[in-house]
Parts: structure tokens; sequence; C-alpha cells
């Protein structure tokens, strides 16, 4: 099927290179000619594993093509994917008008045959003012939603493996388009959830909400295990393993981050906002999620004596492993409190160093971890990159000042850290075992 989609962030990119791969013909319209030059050339503005093979391949097997403009080139598309940010605005409303403006440009090309899909994050009830809105224009495309469930760093595995495929439609046009769109997947198992345009825009948010709820709720058993010096790993283990609750996103870590879970616990409470129920589980979890640098530099503060003057090794600065992005990341925030408090930073990071350049000053960034180590009183590590996992502890000892180590991820093998002769601190752990061995 022909097939363009507008907006090639990381939804509209990554989908529209995938859906060419599974036999699509694809157009990727994106304003900003700078990026569709290095996506003509093969190369993604964003980082993401195995992505750049994909876009080569397809290119050159002309069924991915990409462009800024919208023209009659529109006309011919049987389906046309709107996958444009939707940031949050001041009152953490979902800000619409990336979707609105390229609602307008492709109706001007487009006839009625074409049917419209939402795949941006958009607040329950758009998809039916969007239809509205097509109708009021005079216009007749039948519309759909159709959100999605990608993981930045695993979004190309996660296209090709879904949990489900949801769509939101209500009519027979639209609803029959998405099954043909996504046969390539249906024919290998993978569930099509059919619902309405509002349960569809409702599994999105209650999906990365729930998950942002599993987050916060470790790290208050995290927190609880620090107290009673209890085990937030083994708990996390043993929690995960009753299948009524699942081992996943059940690591304790420095709070959630990323340009989707905040923004969407936001735009989801200011929807209830209007409506007569509270949500009470909502605010708590933006509370807690938004307190948890602080509680945690006060722990940091604690054993470093103080952090005025102090210097900091801070490694890691994306929102999580496996991405360039550092949109909303809690390193960024331990960051700024870190420096409230008078420390000097010193920080790495694998993928963000570049991004890193729009908030931070450039001599706090490193271009190695031993670098950041060098002269540190204190280490912390605020993302669980692999490369960390396999540091030379014992080259790091030698540069630091130091040896307190922090790792705000639990992730790195402790007798390795502690065989070098670092201390070894975490979250959730019981800390007077991790050190045993000194
Ligand atoms: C999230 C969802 O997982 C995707 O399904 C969804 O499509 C996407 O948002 C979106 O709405 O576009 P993403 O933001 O890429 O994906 O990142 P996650 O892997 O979900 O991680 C989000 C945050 O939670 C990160 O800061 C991560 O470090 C943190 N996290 C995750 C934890 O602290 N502990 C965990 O166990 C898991």
């Amino acid at each position: 099927m022909k097939l363009a989609f507008i907006g090639t962030g990381y939804v509209g990119l990554v989908t529209g290179v995938m859906m060419s791969h599974i036999g699509h013909e694809i157009t990727c319209i994106d304003i900003d000619q700078e990026k569709i030059n290095s996506l003509n050339n093969g190369k993604s503005p964003i980082y993401e594993a195995n992505l750049d093979e994909y876009i080569s391949k397809q290119i050159k097997s002309r069924t991915l093509q990409f462009n800024s403009n919208f023209d009659e080139h529109l006309r011919k598309q049987d389906a046309i994917f709107i996958t444009v940010g939707t940031p949050s605005s001041q009152e953490g409303n979902a800000d619409l008008s990336h979707v609105y403006n390229s609602l307008d440009h492709i109706l001007e090309f487009i006839d009625d045959k074409c049917i419209i899909i939402i795949k941006s994050t958009v607040p329950p009830g758009t998809t039916k003012d969007i239809q509205n809105y097509i109708r009021k224009k005079g216009k007749n495309n039948h519309v759909a939603n159709n959100p999605e469930f990608l993981r930045e760093g695993n979004a190309v595995y996660d296209f090709l493996n879904p949990d489900r495929i949801v769509i939101g439609a209500e009519s027979s046009e639209a609803k029959t388009t998405l099954e043909k769109i996504y046969t390539p997947m249906t024919q290998q198992g993978i569930t099509l959830v059919t619902t309405d345009f509002t349960t569809s825009e409702l599994i999105k948010y209650a999906a990365n909400t729930f998950l942002a709820n599993k987050i916060a709720f470790i790290n208050e058993m995290a927190d609880i295990c620090e107290n009673i010096n209890a085990n937030v790993k083994d708990l996390s283990y043993g929690l995960g393993l009753d299948q009524r609750i699942g081992g996943a996103f059940l690591n304790a870590g420095p709070g959630f981050g990323g340009s989707c879970f905040p923004k969407d616990i936001l735009a989801l409470q200011s929807l209830t906002n209007n409506l007569e129920t509270r949500s009470l589980i909502l605010d708590a979890v933006i509370n807690a999620n938004s307190q948890r640098p602080a509680s945690i530099l006060k722990r940091i503060e604690k054993l470093a004596g103080g952090l005025n003057t102090k210097t900091v090794a801070v490694l890691g600065l994306t929102y999580k492993a496996g991405t360039d992005d550092l949109r909303s990341s809690p390193a960024l925030e331990m960051i700024k409190l870190l420096k409230e408090q008078g420390a000097i930073i010193q920080a790495y990071d694998p993928m963000g160093r570049d991004n890193a350049r729009n908030h931070m000053q450039n001599d706090e960034i490193k271009s190695s971890a031993i670098d950041a180590c060098r002269g540190a009183d204190i280490t912390l590590i605020l993302t669980e990159w692999d490369e960390f996992q396999n540091l030379n502890f014992d080259a790091i000892k030698q540069v630091l000042h130091g040896v307190k180590l922090i790792d705000l991820r639990n992730f790195l093998d402790q007798n390795k850290v502690i065989d070098a002769g670092l201390e070894y601190y975490t979250i959730g752990l019981n800390l007077s075992s991790c050190n045993a061995y000194n």
C-alpha cells in the first residue's frame, strides 16, 4: 500500500522505515530540509539501534523516500499517518498545534478516499475532534487512531515484535484499511485490538501511566528497603515472578524521564481536571517522581560529607541507555541539584554528549568515563549503559580522589567495583552488605 508519514521524529521515522520493510511504499515528509537531506543520504538524525541499515536498504529498494514538501504526491496515498510531536503546553495539556497544522497541509491535496491515521499521542477525544474538523473543512476522509508503543533504543525491535496493535476506528473503511496495513503482522499471530477512537487513545495513556506507576512504586519500595535493610533487587525479582505483576519496569532508579512518560501523565492528569473524577493515583505518581532526585540528593550529600566545592563524576546523561535523548532526563535534574549545592560536575555519556551541550557547559562534559572521574570526590552512575559495566575500575580508582561510587541504576557487578578498592553504594540495597568485601 502507499502510505505517507507526516513528521520524522521518533515515531514517524521508525514506523515509516519499518512499514517499508514489511512491504509498503512509504513517503516520509518533514518540513526540516536538513533532516530530509540527511535521511536521503541514509543517515538517521536520531540514534536508534539498526535504523540506519534499514533506511539505506529501503531507500535502495525504492520503497522509502523522504521529502520536505506537501504536494500532489499526497494524492496518491492510500493512507496518511500523522506522527508529529504533541509536547506539553505550559498547563500540562498536550499541545496539538502541530497535528492541526499537518492536517491543514494534507487536506489541501488529498481526496476523500485517503484514510487519515492519528499516530501521535493525543488526549482522549482528539480523534473525534479531528474527524469533526475535517468535516467542517468540507472533506469526507475517514479517520483512525493507532497509538504507538515503541521504546526509544528498542524501537526497531518493538516494531517487529509488538505485544499488540491497537486501532481506534469507527467506520468500516478505516478499519479495513488499518487491517490491510497490518496484515504482514497479524499473519504472524500478532493481536489486533479494535475499538472506538477514545478508548484507543486512552489505551496509550493508560499503558504509559501504568508503567510509570510500576516504576514509582518500586522506587518507593527501594526507599523502604534502605530503611529496613532489605534488598530491592531481590524484592523486584520475587514480585515480578508473580505473573499477575510481571517483572518488567520494576528496576528501581533515579526516577523515570524521557519525552513520553512525564508528558503523558501530565496530559492525562490535565484531562481529568475537567472531569468529575479526581486523579489521585496520577497525582501521587507525578509527585513521587518529581521528588525522587531531591530525595536521592540527600543521600549523596550525606555520603559525600557535603557537596560544596566537591567534584562529582556523573556517568550517564541520557534518560536511559540505548538513546542519545536527554529530554526530562533524571541525570540533568540531578546535576542541577548538585550544582545548587556547590558541586563541580564532570560528566560523561557514550551517546548523549552532543545533545548535552544544549543543557550543560562544555567544560563539564568529558570525552571518556576516566576523564570524568579524574580527581572526583564521588562518582555517580545515572544511566545503565553497558559501557559502564565493562569499565576498568582499577584504572578508574587510580584517577579518583574519593573512592565512593553510587550506582543509581543498581546494575554494576559489585564484586568488580569492590575488588578495585572502591566503595560501592546503590539504592534500595543493604549498603553494609555491598561493602562486605572491604
Ligand atoms: C515509553 C514506553 O515504554 C513505550 O511503550 C512508549 O511507546 C513510549 O514511552 C512513548 O510513549 O513514545 P520510552 O520513553 O522510550 O518508552 O522509555 P522506557 O523504556 O519506557 O523508559 C522510560 C523511563 O523509565 C526511563 O527514564 C527509564 O530509565 C525508566 N525506567 C524504566 C525505570 O526507571 N525503571 C524501569 O524498570 C524501567
